[in-house]
């Protein structure tokens, strides 16, 4: 893979709630959950270290704690440094709060990146690209199909960005597909002009701040996967993914139809498949039915039960002839036999299902 020369510092966002994700974040924070077999964090980890950083700040903020345990142990082949904020500084003050870790000249580019955003952007061309350009801020910049849900950034013909606008409500309003893709290359010295010790979004605050204050504020389209975890159904799809080899990561070295973790047993009748993963000391028992999930270490998957794109957290316990479509179950859980849970279900951690209590209509035959 190419390397950026300037390059070596990267500071990673991972201090959110992810509030879209609950239950599964009440534990872990997003970045922490596991992806194909590790934390979401080590893929991001891995995939800068190959694009040439050597050095990566994680900007936490939610549960530092289960970041820090982590990275004692960790080993990835780069230094990592963790800044925790005391209160939530938002995008921006985050991005602030990590300046005195950061050992860079005021000119040299440090690559900024959101703890959800799986990609397989080319992060050392957008490095290129800002260099070139002499660019104080570079962004990656995805097309999506229904912009209606993002703020979009247009760009006029040489690639500057023209406007950071609020998520189109009219379909006049819809003047680009170009989101932000929550991936940035930084001229050192701009961080420094971020205002320190209070919450600052850098999408509504710092960007638009740069664009009026005649900043050069370049967009690099990337055309290829990426994907925003925020929500179960994109997590189980990164997940599957990831798994599958359609989005790249170091940290998935052998693709293939599905992924089992160490210690856990799979019954020979039973079938993992789609992508699916499976953390460690899992029980998947006769007949069952694992496809295009996400089964955390410890959960147990009764006889004859079906889980399709769904996550199942740590020590959850799913009894025979369940059928689970599109749903979260908390850690600890304890769903009774024949249950259904449909696409939109969530279940808290340590609930306590009893047999057949939840039995929706379905059309699938
Ligand atoms: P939702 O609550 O589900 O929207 O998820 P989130 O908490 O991750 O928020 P969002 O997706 O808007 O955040 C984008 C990125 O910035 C994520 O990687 C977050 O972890 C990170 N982030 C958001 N707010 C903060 C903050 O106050 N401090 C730090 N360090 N990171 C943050």
């Amino acid at each position: 893979m190419w390397q950026a020369e300037g390059m070596t510092e990267a500071v990673l966002l991972v201090g959110g709630q992810g509030t879209r994700l609950r239950p599964l974040t009440i534990n872990t924070p997003k970045p922490m959950l596991p992806v194909a077999g590790v934390p979401f964090t080590v893929h991001q980890i891995t995939r800068a270290r190959d694009a040439g950083v050597t050095r990566i700040i994680l900007a936490t903020s939610y549960r530092a704690d289960v970041f820090r345990e982590f990275i004692d142990d960790a080993d990835l082949g780069i230094e990592i440094v963790i800044a925790t904020e005391d209160e939530p500084l938002g995008t921006g003050g985050a991005i602030r709060h990590a300046l005195p870790h950061l050992t860079s000249g005021p000119d040299d580019p440090v690559l900024i990146f959101n703890g959800d955003v799986l990609t397989g952007v080319d992060i050392a061309g957008l490095v290129r690209h800002h260099e070139a350009t002499n660019s104080d801020v570079t962004l990656y910049l995805t097309p999506v199909e229904d912009p209606r849900a993002y703020g979009l950034v247009p760009l006029d013909e040489s690639g500057r960005v023209i406007a950071f606008l609020e998520k189109p409500t009219t379909l006049e309003e819809i003047v680009t597909d170009l989101i932000n893709a929550g991936c940035y290359v930084f001229r050192k010295s701009v961080i420094d002009s971020i205002p320190s010790g209070r919450p600052v979004s850098v999408e509504r605050e710092t960007f638009p701040g740069l664009l009026a204050g005649d900043s050069l504020v370049t967009g690099v389209v990337d055309r290829g996967y990426w994907l925003d975890l925020g929500t179960p159904l994109a997590f189980v799809q990164g997940s599957r993914d990831l798994v599958l080899g359609a989005a790249p990561s170091p940290a998935v070295p052998n693709p293939g139809p599905s992924l089992v973790l160490g210690g856990s047993q799979i019954a020979p009748d039973a079938t993992v498949t789609g992508g699916s993963s499976v953390g460690r000391n899992v029980e998947v028992r006769a007949g069952a039915y694992v496809d295009g999930s996400v089964i955390f270490d410890s959960a147990v998957i009764g006889s004859g039960s079906r889980i399709y794109n769904s996550i199942v957290g740590a020590g959850a316990v799913i009894g025979s002839n369940c059928c689970i479509e599109g749903a979260v179950i908390g850690d600890g859980a304890m769903i009774g036999d024949g249950n259904e849970l449909l696409t939109g279900v969530r279940v808290w951690p340590d609930t306590n299902l009893a047999a057949l209590t939840v039995r929706f209509s379905s059309d699938r035959t």
